[in-house]
């Protein structure tokens, strides 16, 4: 049996998910006429803390309708050098919205607040002002971390009045770590967006919230990249699913994350995993890490390479407490066999 540690996004629905989306009522989304839609939009926006919110084929293109919502063509974006709007989009948000990114370091788990300050002041100067701060939480680069509210309040701070969009893909991991509801997260930022196809366990879809005109504009975007759906209701409905029975029990992928990390520690030293491990992610740090995956992938662990020297383990509802146990050996027997 294959272990499979590339992604919560692999997750298979439960039964019961299934029995949800089987059972749904739908009506024409384009039209606004579906029932589940309606329903999960209502519990998104609640659950974000805001008064609206939409439904999206996804977290990218969430992603790049906050930015069309926000930025014209050629205005400028502040993103972590980390993030998965400037790193894992393929360049979707030159094509689609057009902005200028300005990355600023984001090596501590979040934009860095004295840098995003500088930055907009230096455009400011120069009449070419900065339209939106995104920031990601919980933030993929630096291994899952939840941004502590000290934190992301010192960030709003930085960004003088320039609003701000939390990439929120993981916010439900973040209100497990922190123990502070989503919609407290965020309050503050303009557009919070969620995935619901990671660790909340859906087939697909997003959900990107804000005011009632910041939404209304997001739903004309959304047409515009081609987003508007029919009877999307049977996806709704995975996510209703999802946000009232999977939240919770992302704490149970994230004490496996920890208990991944302590075995590997344990055995090859404090500095073998990037450190602290917040929520659902493992980061193994490795002189060849795309081969170490492909020899893991022999062994029945799959994993992804983030980068030359980086591989990443993510635990979520289709992993047992065993699937660890096992995972650790494999992996323990990889070094062993190369070191
Ligand atoms: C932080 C973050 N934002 C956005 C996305 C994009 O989501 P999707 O794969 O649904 O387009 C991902 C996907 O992994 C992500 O990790």
């Amino acid at each position: 049996m294959l272990i499979d540690l590339r992604s919560d996004t692999v997750t298979m629905p439960t039964p019961e998910m299934r029995r949800a989306i089987f059972e749904a009522e739908v009506g024409d989304d384009g039209y606004g006429e579906d029932p589940s839609v309606h329903e999960l939009e209502e519990l998104g926006a609640a659950f974000l803390g805001m008064p609206d919110a939409i439904f999206v084929p996804s977290g990218t293109m969430a992603n790049q309708i906050a930015l069309r919502t926000f930025a014209r063509p050629g205005e400028v974006v502040i993103v972590g050098a980390g993030a998965h709007l400037l790193q894992y989009e393929r360049g979707a948000s030159a094509k689609n919205a057009l902005v200028q990114f300005h990355a600023v370091d984001d090596s501590s788990g979040y934009p860095n607040p004295e840098e995003v300050a500088k930055v907009i002041g230096h455009y400011r100067f120069r009449g070419h002002p900065v339209a939106l701060v995104a920031v990601e939480n919980t933030h993929m680069s630096s291994g899952g971390m939840a941004i502590p509210r000290d934190q992301f309040e010192r960030l709003l701070e930085a960004a003088q009045g320039v609003p701000v969009y939390i990439d929120g893909a993981r916010i439900a991991n973040a209100q497990v770590t922190l123990g502070v509801p989503a919609a407290d997260i965020g309050r503050g930022a303009q557009m919070v967006s969620m995935c619901l196809s990671k660790g909340l366990g859906a087939p697909m879809g997003s959900v990107l919230a804000g005011s009632r005109e910041l939404v209304g504009l997001a739903r004309q975007e959304r047409a515009l990249l081609g987003g508007r759906l029919r009877q999307i209701g049977f996806m709704a409905a995975a996510g209703v699913y999802a946000l009232r029975n999977n939240v919770e029990r992302l704490a149970d992928d994230h004490v496996r994350a920890l208990r991944l990390a302590t075995i590997l520690r344990e055995r090859l030293g404090e500095e073998a995993v990037v450190s602290p491990v917040h929520s659902n992610m493992v980061l193994l740090r490795h002189d060849r890490a795309p081969e170490a995956v492909a020899h893991l992938a022999g062994e029945g662990v799959l994993a992804n390479a983030l980068s030359e020297r980086l591989v990443r383990f993510v635990t979520h509802i289709g992993i047992s407490d065993e699937d660890i146990e096992v995972a650790a050996d494999r992996v323990l027997l990889l070094i062993a066999g190369t070191s």
